[in-house]
């Protein structure tokens, strides 16, 4: 079994959570972080056991041991720092959102395919067994026609204006940083959309800090989706079929649920508690691409990625969401 050397750039939040999933896979070694500043990278090598820690990105990219970098950095960052890696060299997997718009997105993907280099975006939710139960409803027919799906992602953060999530020039937009969720829920479970409809709320800082959007598919079904950071209804999606309907619920402490009404049978219930976060799903599919020598993985491939990131701009277009100095 090959072992597979990773590097983790910007150990933030999600590089900590990512980072305990590597942990569980016996072919995945921490190997080495870099960070802005040396002594974030020399807490974060001392707590996961790197052998290697530096205080850039740059050195990190350039070390000839890493094979594949983990990239969670704010969005605004992934175009830059997931160039900076692939020139050097190195496979990666980016968190989401991928990046700020699909003009960035496909030069990271242009950068990977000239160079013959594995890229994913790092989506949480195609690896989780509560997903994979939902989209086999939807597949088997048993649900009948779709006609609506109902999504929703809103928590209510501390407001702080320098944090990501506020910032604008971080890409701050709760549909970049949950609002993606429902929108990935409607991709996956009835595709792109013939007409996207949206509007937003701001907050201080000019970042959307709500927003609503419909989409319309050309045989009359319909999406609802929202996000935002000042209500808490926390994540989750209703989808509303021919023969009934099926709810998907997904707590941050990790349960899970696909509630399943036939129309005139009784409720099925499928409840699943996945031991750790689910992020070593993500990882596993990478070294296992890497392993059959492929540049994408088949649960993320890059047309998702590119659908989405078009579908987030529609979006952005529509609810006059903007980002000073990226387009
Ligand atoms: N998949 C998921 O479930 C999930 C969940 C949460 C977040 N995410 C994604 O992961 C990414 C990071 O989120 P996070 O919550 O980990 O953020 P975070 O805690 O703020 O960490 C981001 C890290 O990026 C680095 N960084 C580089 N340039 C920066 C800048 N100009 N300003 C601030 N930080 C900068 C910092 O590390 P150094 O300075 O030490 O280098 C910082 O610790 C985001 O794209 C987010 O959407 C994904």
């Amino acid at each position: 079994m090959k072992k597979y050397r990773w590097g983790i750039l910007a150990p933030g939040k999600m590089s900590v959570k990512f980072s305990r999933g590597l942990q569980l896979l016996e072919n995945a070694e921490i190997y080495a972080v870099g960070s802005r500043d040396l002594q974030r990278a020399k807490k974060f090598a001392d707590e996961f056991g790197c052998k290697k820690y530096y205080g850039s990105y740059e050195e990190l990219a350039s070390d000839p041991d890493v094979e594949v970098v983990y990239i969670a950095s704010p969005h605004s960052c992934h175009r830059e720092h997931t160039l900076l890696c692939l020139k050097n060299g190195k496979n990666v997997i980016c968190e989401k959102a991928f990046a700020m718009n699909c003009n960035e997105v496909s030069q990271m993907i242009s950068e990977a395919k000239k160079r013959k280099l594995f890229l994913m975006e790092a989506l949480w939710p195609p690896f989780q067994p509560f997903y994979k139960k939902a989209s086999e409803i939807i597949n088997s027919g048993m649900l009948g026609k779709i006609y609506h799906l109902y999504g929703y992602f809103s928590f209510i953060p501390p407001f702080d204006p320098l944090d990501r999530k506020f910032n604008l020039s971080l890409g701050g937009s709760s549909l970049l940083d949950i609002g993606i969720y429902p929108v990935i829920d409607a991709l996956t479970f009835m595709g792109v959309p013939a007409d996207v409809k949206a509007s937003a709320a701001f907050s201080p800082t000019g970042s959307e800090e709500s927003v609503s959007a419909i989409f319309r598919y050309k045989d009359g079904r319909m999406a609802a989706l929202y996000s935002s950071f000042n209500t808490n209804i926390g994540i989750g999606c209703e989808i509303l079929c021919e023969k009934g309907n099926m709810t998907i619920s997904r707590g941050r402490d990790m349960n899970q649920s696909v509630l399943l009404e036939l129309h005139g049978r009784e409720k099925q219930e499928f409840v699943f508690s996945p031991p750790a976060m689910g992020y070593h799903w993500e990882a596993e599919e990478v070294m296992k691409c890497l392993d059959d020598k492929r540049t994408e993985s088949q649960v993320v491939p890059i047309s998702f990625s590119i659908n989405l990131i078009k579908t987030l701009d529609r979006i952005r277009e529509e609810a006059v969401i903007n980002f000073p100095g990226f387009n």
